[in-house]
């Protein structure tokens, strides 16, 4: 039987992928906010298990949820105050002063104003320090899209064999402007080695920004990979993008920031919205820093349950790209947009998909329960 055209009533009739969905409805009761995007078609009183979108679906800490029910009371005013509570929590814990940080309303905010700022068309007329967007194939698009609406060349050069950045391709591509370096890198989870990352910051010219979206860093532990914000201070041209939207269980509050010199930062500035950052993330996002346990929860049950699914998948003959985040990549070994829709008719969302690894699922690691809802629908629509 071709599984992935049965309908949504022969499938609730099956064993197996039905009851494990409706298994992990009590867990998601519990502590995961329904989502609000609709899956077509919705079956009537069905839970979403949600693994499209690298979020982390413990949410943030019990100190980060009190800090906002206890900020109702400032919620007519202006953030000023947290704001700038916050850029003292993150200077410190980074080593940096207070105007090397930039927050942003997500981390996608300063993707953008990286965009808006080191990107540009390149014509006779370009504005000094603007050129071309350069970033790896497959990883997060964002950047693309903002470099292309301010009329920017964009470069994609492909991941290596070992599905990190090709720096030297992507070192000779730049033509002043931005080259994007994310790591550990979506949708891969792979990284891209400390070694070959800091010669490359090295030897690229001052003129060409660099930016290192560390996204997932927290979820990194392999000896090859290291931060590179300790080597701002000798690189003008280099900036790290940080986000409170995956460890600390903020994508729906909206909180990021970057880390630069203070000339980068005060070029970028200008470009951004006042007070883009709302007064209930800015008090999360503290709480979060000073919560030890959001850290080692995060790391811990993240690393739980991707073993589990790993371990599902071996079995299955499903090889993955070793994952370095709270997500992993593997070869499905056919295409993947028919299995990713037969997946949302069972009410399994999975990453999107990725034109360079047309074969290949990205799938977020949930909750022991949503993976293993997630391994019953699968093997229903794989068989
Ligand atoms: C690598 C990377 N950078 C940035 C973002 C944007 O995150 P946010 O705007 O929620 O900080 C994402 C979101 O998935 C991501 O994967």
């Amino acid at each position: 039987m071709n599984t992935i055209s049965i309908s949504r009533r022969q499938f609730a009739r099956l064993l197996g992928a039905g009851a494990a969905v409706a298994a992990v409805r009590p867990a998601l009761s519990l502590a995961v906010t329904p989502p609000t995007t609709p899956v077509t078609p919705p079956a009537a009183g069905a839970t979403v298990v949600r693994l499209s979108s690298n979020e982390n679906p413990y949410g943030p800490s019990t100190k980060a949820l009190k800090s906002m029910t206890d900020a109702f009371g400032i919620a007519c005013r202006y953030p000023d105050a947290q704001a700038e509570a916050l850029v003292e929590a993150l200077a410190k814990l980074n080593g940096v002063s207070g105007d090397q940080i930039l927050l942003g309303d997500g981390s996608s905010e300063i993707l953008k104003l990286c965009a808006v700022t080191f990107t540009g068309a390149m014509t006779n007329e370009k504005p000094a320090g603007r050129g071309n967007l350069v970033a790896a194939d497959p990883t997060f698009e964002a950047i693309l899209a903002y470099a292309k609406v301010r009329g920017a060349e964009t470069v994609k050069v492909p991941l290596n064999a070992s599905f990190g950045h090709d720096l030297a391709k992507m070192g000779a591509a730049a033509k002043e402007g931005l080259v994007y370096i994310c790591n550990p890198n979506n949708p891969t989870a792979s990284i891209t080695p400390k070694n070959e990352l800091r010669d490359f910051i090295e030897k690229t010219p001052r003129e060409t920004m660099i930016l290192v979206d560390e996204a997932y860093f927290h979820y990194a532990d392999s000896a090859d990979y290291e931060s590179v914000i300790p080597l701002i201070k000798d690189h003008p041209n280099l900036l790290v993008a940080r986000t409170f939207s995956k460890i600390f269980g903020m994508a729906g509050l909206r909180c990021g920031y970057c880390v630069a010199q203070k000339e980068t930062i005060e070029r970028m500035r200008p470009h951004q919205m006042w007070d883009s950052v709302n007064v209930m993330a800015l008090v999360a996002a503290k709480s979060n820093l000073e919560d030890p346990d959001q850290l080692a929860n995060g790391r811990r049950w993240n690393s739980e349950a991707r073993s589990f699914v790993i371990g599902e998948l071996d079995k299955m003959g499903h090889k993955q790209i070793p994952s370095q985040a709270n997500f992993i990549m593997f070869d499905l070994k056919r295409p993947v947009v028919p299995v990713i829709k037969a997946l949302k008719e069972r009410n399994v969302q999975v990453g999107r998909l990725f034109p360079a690894l047309p074969n290949h699922m990205r799938l977020t690691i949930g909750k022991k329960a949503e993976m293993e809802a997630f391994l019953a629908a699968f093997r229903q629509v794989m068989a």
